[in-house]
């Protein structure tokens, strides 16, 4: 989940590497560096933390050159420090390498390389790849291209790694496994990138690397190969994305622009999709594994974090409507409980990023035991989309911010298309309820809309009056549990404050015993079935003067009353309100990480995209 970037052509590379890892930093942000082909010698510059402190070091340095490479660190081994940052160079000088994944059996590789004498400047297993790289190549006398096949045959583990040699000027030898590489096809120029975003000012058209594959990078050229020395024609797709969406525009923050999208990118996601006038659902993606929706015993759901939070929502959308069962797994304890699979299981993965390794390896799992995989993605041409069997875009376009937020109701709304169809082929809904639900969807954009133009100041208010709690505790039922464990999340990720999110009815098992005047209890209280059971869980925890804070339907004035403060949003069916509460519960997040001085677009210690397990 680190951020590599590369270019070699006919313009200036460093102002280009320097940007590309600007844009790229939301992938991990623990040092940053660059090397530059100088002609006959390798420059490598590199500072511990963001890419400024990077360009306040090498701005000193020469660093004219049109072929170069460029990292920015999110630490897995090796604390984060100028001697562990990338780029790392090989014991002779002659190469320089940058990687982001992990190599599961560098400690085994070190060993043989120090029996050989090699001495390691840094803790990471990156500068251990290289040297193997290295030690091949002078011991094969092979080029720099067959040294790293050859390696990466002895590697486990994930990589993308580039590289440059002292030998060849304007070249960059790439290869990619488990973790994402895109390649952007210039005129006389090449970039590289763990997305697009590097080269999307440059260039929209773009090659995704697969796995096992190696990339000899020119100005005017681009050679492709397996490990096994085959050559493999480049797939050049074009991008549709501009420049504007990976920018923050009068935002001060991508988390703030990203939350007032969602009005317009909860249309997109349904764009195409709902007809609720003319009372119908296309989603090609399902219509495409239909018999095996038919058929299916259940269906599993498989994500991370906060895409783990819109899964638990498609679990009560579906068993609801659909009347199947469905269990939600974490990805990485899914992969490795060794979970009973059959062909007769439908996997619905959820994933941002299309990246994270977790989930990617858990669907390779799952796909090898005959599962059908159904992929609910936002990035376009990921790993997690181009192993599915089928998909639904969701369209939220490109999610900057680490914390998840219009990705998040993107996904909820992707999946309640997805059990509204599923219901309506199985016949397990009637016609007027599926009617109304699909008006009740499509009236849901102009209602998060309603909550941005009327309730900023009001949850303002509330961050600055609980932006010094130590503990937040989160409760909710139903449709609503799932989002206070979202707006936990949000807390957590953004605040650094402990919260804690739970079903409310399991408050009374335990958590209730850390209730006092100190600790903020934010209650998801819309207008549902379950609203008579969560008015008397608010009492219980105003008797012992705990500070209720409620995220209400508007018109609500017994939760008002009972309450500190609220949120308002307004009416709407509980089945859809989900894509209501969350907004004001991302907007606290916000104000309260602000309010804290926090970097609330890279919070500490995380990264957009986890491709490492
Ligand atoms: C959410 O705010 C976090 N960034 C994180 O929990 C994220 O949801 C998780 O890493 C899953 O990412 P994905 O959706 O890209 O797979």
């Amino acid at each position: 989940m680190c951020g590599i970037v590369g270019y070699t052509g006919q313009k200036q590379a460093y102002p280009i590497l320097i940007d590309g890892l600007k844009k790229l930093e939301y992938r991990g942000y623990d040092s940053a560096g660059v090397a530059l082909h100088l002609g006959n010698h390798l420059a490598v510059y590199k500072k511990q933390g963001k890419v400024a402190a990077l360009e306040a070091y090498a701005g000193d340095h020469p660093v004219a050159a049109t072929t170069g490479i460029g990292h920015t660190r999110w630490a897995t081994h090796g604390e984060p420090s100028d001697r562990n940052a990338h780029p790392h160079y090989s014991a002779s000088g002659e190469i320089a390498m940058i990687h982001n994944g992990i190599i599961e059996n560098y400690a085994q590789l070190k060993d043989e390389l120090t029996g050989k004498g090699y001495v390691f400047n840094s803790d990471t297993d990156s500068e251990v790849l290289l040297n193997f790289i290295e030690d091949i190549k002078r011991n094969n006398e092979c080029s720099l291209e067959e040294a790293v096949r050859v390696a990466l045959k002895r590697v486990t583990g994930a990589y993308v790694i580039l590289l440059i040699d002292t030998e060849y000027p304007d070249t960059i030898i790439a290869a990619r496994k488990g973790s994402p590489l895109v390649i952007g096809v210039g005129k006389g120029e090449h970039f590289l990138g763990s997305d697009a975003s590097p080269m999307l000012a440059y260039t929209k058209e773009v090659v995704y690397i697969n796995d096992y594959e190696l990339a000899i990078v020119r100005p005017d050229e681009l050679i492709l190969k397996n490990l096994g020395n085959e050559r493999i024609t480049p797939f050049v797709q074009k991008l549709d994305l501009e420049l504007a969406a990976i920018e923050k525009g009068n935002f001060e923050h991508f988390m703030l622009k990203e939350i007032y999208e969602q009005p317009k990118t909860i249309l997109d996601s349904l764009r195409g999709r709902l007809n609720a006038e003319r009372g119908y659902i296309t989603l090609s993606g399902l219509d495409r594994i239909e018999d095996k929706l038919r058929n299916a015993h259940r269906i599993v759901i498989v994500a991370c974090g906060t895409s783990w939070h819109a899964g638990l929502i498609g679990e009560y959308l579906i068993e609801e409507l659909c009347r199947l069962n469905v269990e939600v797994e974490y990805a990485s304890e899914f992969r490795y409980r060794n979970p009973i699979i059959s062909s007769q299981d439908v996997i619905i993965a959820i994933s941002q990023s299309g990246e994270t390794a977790d989930t990617l390896v858990a669907l390779e799992n799952a796909k090898k035991q005959g599962a059908t995989i159904f992929g609910i993605v936002n990035v376009v041409g990921s790993s997690i989309a181009r192993i599915t069997d089928a998909g639904a875009y969701t369209h939220a376009g490109p999610e900057i911010g680490v914390a998840s937020t219009k990705a998040f109701t993107a996904q909820v709304a992707v999946l309640q298309l997805f059990a509204l169809k599923l219901a309506q082929m199985r016949g397990t809904i009637d016609d007027t309820l599926f009617q109304h639900l699909l008006h009740e969807l499509e009236a849901i954009p102009a209602k998060v809309e309603w909550i941005l133009n009327n309730q900023v100041e009001a949850i303002q208010a509330i961050a600055h009056a609980y932006r010094d709690a130590d503990n937040f505790l989160y409760l909710g039922r139903g449709y609503n549990f799932p989002i206070a464990l979202e707006g936990a999340l949000k807390l957590k990720e953004i605040t650094y404050i402990h919260a804690e999110g739970y079903p409310a009815a399991e408050m009374k098992h335990g958590p209730i015993a850390l209730v006092d005047e100190e600790l903020p209890v934010v209650f998801v209280a819309t207008k549902d079935v379950y609203h008579e059971k969560i008015v008397s869980n608010i009492q219980e925890i105003n008797a012992r003067k705990g500070n209720v804070v409620a995220v209400v339907s508007e018109g609500d004035e017994t939760v008002n009353d009972l309450a500190k403060a609220v949120m308002v949003v307004p009416q709407a069916h509980e089945i859809v309100a989900p894509l209501l509460s969350v907004v004001p519960l991302q907007l606290l997040a916000y104000y309260i990480g602000v309010e804290r001085g926090l970097d609330v677009d890279k919070p500490r210690n995380l990264a957009k995209s986890v491709t490492v397990e």
